[in-house]
């Protein structure tokens, strides 16, 4: 469908995506998990409900007006791990990949939102990102890294580190982790890789945020999304709840 709506711009030049070629949602009354219920849509239609526009959570919203919780395609991304340090020039082939994790791993693949700390074998370990713990900066005035010993939390060692330096610690290679581990003198600190978002089960770009207030929790696990009187809540993947897929027009 997006190649078809593409093509077609470019041919009218005049509609856009969302009004050219809506999607087509169906509500589905029997409640099933996140998984069931994506192979059902799938199976009969295209997939579980994708919501790019304002258009289509008002659809979705008169659709689903006298149910609780409905699923819709929106879950968690469990592999894409990313650096806080978003100058990518900073990496070579290869060293924004590199990795040292310890025995098992990175675990926590049950949560959603994950931050990373190196611990005094060199090796880095998950841990839930508002556990307070030490941090590591990285200088790019003197190209040096910075071990700061506060208690933060991953997101407040961020905002520490973008104040007072460049940002949280990238490590590109083995040398690099060595010099850290040789820096620490706690347990383990932060350093500057986590893994914080969400995907469409169709492989759309998840650009709308429309979350009711308070959520995503980062404290659920195996997290999916719910749509209820319009806003998206994470909720267990296990659930049972009625769910709304799309047929393309
Ligand atoms: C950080 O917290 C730990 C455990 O709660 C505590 O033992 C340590 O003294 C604290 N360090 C600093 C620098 O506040
Ligand atoms: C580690 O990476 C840095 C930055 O690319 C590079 O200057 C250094 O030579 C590398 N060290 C090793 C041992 O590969």
């Amino acid at each position: 469908m997006k190649k078809a709506a593409i093509i077609m711009m470019v041919l009218s030049g005049i509609c856009f995506l969302p009004a050219c070629f809506p999607q087509i949602y169906h509500i589905s009354q029997s409640p099933e998990t996140w998984t069931v219920a994506r192979k059902k849509c799938r199976s009969k239609y295209t997939d579980l409900a994708t919501i790019e526009t304002k258009q289509d959570v008002l659809k979705i919203r008169t659709l689903t007006k006298t149910l609780s919780y409905v699923w819709i395609g929106l879950h968690a991304d469990t592999e894409s791990w990313r650096w806080s340090l978003e100058n990518q020039n900073y990496f070579n082939a290869q060293e924004a990949g590199f990795r040292m994790w310890d025995d098992g791993e990175p675990s926590g693949s049950e949560y959603y939102k994950i931050c990373v700390k190196l611990q005094n074998n060199g090796k880095w370990t998950v841990q839930l990102c508002e556990t307070p713990a030490p941090l590591f900066c990285y200088n790019e005035g003197t190209s040096s890294f910075i071990y700061v010993n506060l208690n933060k939390t991953w997101k407040d060692a961020q905002s520490y580190c973008r104040e007072h330096y460049t940002d949280l610690a990238s490590v590109r290679n083995q040398s690099e982790n060595e010099q850290l581990k040789n820096m620490l003198n706690s347990a383990s600190a932060w350093i500057g890789l986590y893994r914080n978002s969400w995907k469409w089960s169709d492989g759309s770009a998840y650009l709308l945020d429309n979350w009711a207030p308070k959520n995503p929790s980062s404290l659920i696990k195996n997290t999916c999304a719910g749509s209820f009187s319009g806003k998206w809540y994470n909720v267990d993947c296990n659930d049972y709840w009625n769910y709304v897929c799309y047929s393309e027009f």
